[in-house]
C-alpha cells in the first residue's frame, strides 16, 4: 500500500481517442509487453456490452495472467454486468466503476439528483463486490463542495471500493491544487486501512505528469497513465515520464522502482507501430530527439561525460544508441567521432576543411 503502483490504461483510455483503435492481436501483443514492463494493473477495455469488445477483452484477460486486469463500467447495472462477464477469465480481476458526479454532469447529462448519484454509487459498488474481489471507483470530474464530494467517497468505501481514483476535471488544475484535493480527501476519510487513492490526469494543459507527481506527494499510491501519453483529448499522463520521474526522485516520492524501465522505449515503438501515430521528436524520454544533441558544446560534453547534458542514460529506458548526427550546430569533436564511425581518420587540416 505504501508503494506507488502503475495502472496502465493504454488499452482503454488510450484507445478511446481518434486514430488509436487496436485489433485483438495488437491488444494482446501490447498487453504482454506491458506485463513485461511490470506495470501493476492493465485496464483493457470499456463499452463491454458490445459483443466484439467483450470478446476482445476476454482474450486479453485469458492471455495475460501475471498482471491484474481492469474493466471499466458506468455505474449502471447493464454496464457493470458486462464488465463482470468480461472479467471472468481474468486471473486477478478489477472492476472499475465510474460516475460523472459534478452538478453540471448530473443535471445536464445524467438527469440525476445528488441523492440519486449517491444511491447509484453505493448500490453498484456493493453489487460489483459480490462478483469481483477488487472494485475501484472514479467520481468522474469531481466538482462542487468538498463535503458533498467526500461523502460520495465515503459511500464508495462503505460499499466495498478499495481504490478511489480522482480524475481531474479537464486538467486545468495546477499541481498544488490537485495535490491539495487529495490531502483534503485523506483528512476527511481518515486514511482508512486498505484503501488506495489514485490519480488520473489528462494533459489538457501539459500538466498531467506534474499533477500525478503532486498527487504522489499528497499520499496517492496509484497513478493511471498510458504509453506515449495517448488518451482522451490531449492524452493521459505518460507512463514513461512518470516511471523515470519516480526512479529519479531518489526516495523523495516514495516511488516504486520495480518497473522495467529498459522496456519503455521498445514499448513506445511497439505502440507507434500498432497505431501508426508517431510521437513528436521532442517528446520526453521516448521522442527521437530525447537523447540527441546537435549543438557542438553539448556534443562535446556528451563525448567527455554523458552526465553533462543527459538526465539519465538512454539505455536505462531501452533507447539503443544516442543519435548525435552532425548538423549545422555541430563542433569538431562530434564530427571527428562521426567520421571515425564511418571509417575515416581525418588529419586536423582535413577535419577543419570538412567542418
Ligand atoms: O478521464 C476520466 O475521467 C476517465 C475516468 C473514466 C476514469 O477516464
Ligand atoms: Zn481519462
Amino acid at each position: 500500500m505504501d508503494l506507488v503502483r502503475i495502472f496502465d490504461t493504454t488499452l482503454r483510455d488510450g484507445e478511446q481517442s481518434p486514430g488509436f483503435s487496436m485489433n485483438t492481436a495488437d491488444k494482446i501483443r501490447l498487453a504482454r509487453q506491458l506485463a513485461a514492463l511490470k506495470v501493476d494493473v492493465i485496464e483493457a477495455g470499456f463499452r463491454l456490452r458490445r459483443m466484439a469488445t467483450l470478446k476482445q477483452f476476454k482474450k486479453v484477460a485469458q492471455e495475460v495472467r501475471t498482471v491484474p486486469i481492469a474493466a471499466l463500467a458506468r455505474a449502471k447495472k447493464d454496464d457493470v454486468n458486462a464488465a463482470i462477464e468480461a472479467l471472468k477469465p481474468a486471473a486477478a480481476p478489477r472492476l472499475h466503476i465510474f460516475l460523472a458526479t459534478s452538478d453540471l454532469h448530473l443535471r445536464v447529462k445524467l438527469k440525476m439528483t445528488r441523492e440519486q448519484a449517491l444511491e447509484a454509487i453505493g448500490s453498484m459498488i456493493r453489487y460489483g463486490r459480490q462478483h469481483v474481489g477488487e472494485v475501484e471507483f472514479s467520481p468522474r470530474m469531481p466538482g462542487g463542495p468538498t463535503s458533498v464530494f467526500c461523502a460520495r467517497l465515503r459511500v464508495a468505501v462503505d460499499a466495498g471500493a478499495t481504490v478511489l481514483n480522482l480524475p481531474t476535471r479537464w486538467d486545468t488544475r495546477l499541481p498544488e491544487e490537485y495535490g491539495a484535493m487529495f490531502t483534503k480527501v485523506r483528512e476527511y476519510l481518515g486514511d482508512p486501512q486498505g484503501i488506495a487513492l489514485s490519480a488520473h490526469c489528462h494533459d489538457d494543459l501539459g500538466m498531467a505528469v506534474a499533477n500525478s507527481l503532486a498527487a504522489i506527494r499528497a499520499g496517492v499510491r496509484q497513478i493511471e497513465c498510458t504509453i506515449n501519453g495517448i488518451g482522451e483529448r490531449a492524452g493521459n499522463a505518460s507512463l514513461e515520464e512518470v516511471v523515470v520521474a519516480l526512479a529519479g526522485a531518489q526516495g523523495q516520492l516514495r516511488g516504486y522502482d520495480g518497473h522495467s524501465h529498459a522496456r519503455a522505449f521498445p514499448t513506445s515503438r511497439m505502440l507507434t507501430e500498432i497505431t501508426g501515430a508517431q510521437v513528436a521528436p521532442n517528446k520526453a524520454i521516448v521522442g527521437a530527439n530525447a537523447f540527441a544533441h546537435e549543438a557542438g558544446i553539448h556534443q562535446d560534453g556528451i563525448i567527455k561525460n554523458p552526465l553533462t547534458y543527459e538526465i539519465i542514460s538512454p539505455q536505462m529506458v531501452g533507447v539503443p544508441a544516442r543519435f548525435d548526427g552532425p548538423g549545422k550546430h555541430s563542433g569538431r569533436n562530434a564530427l571527428r567521432m562521426t567520421l571515425r564511425d564511418l571509417g575515416y581518420e581525418p588529419s586536423d587540416t582535413e577535419l577543419a576543411e570538412v567542418l
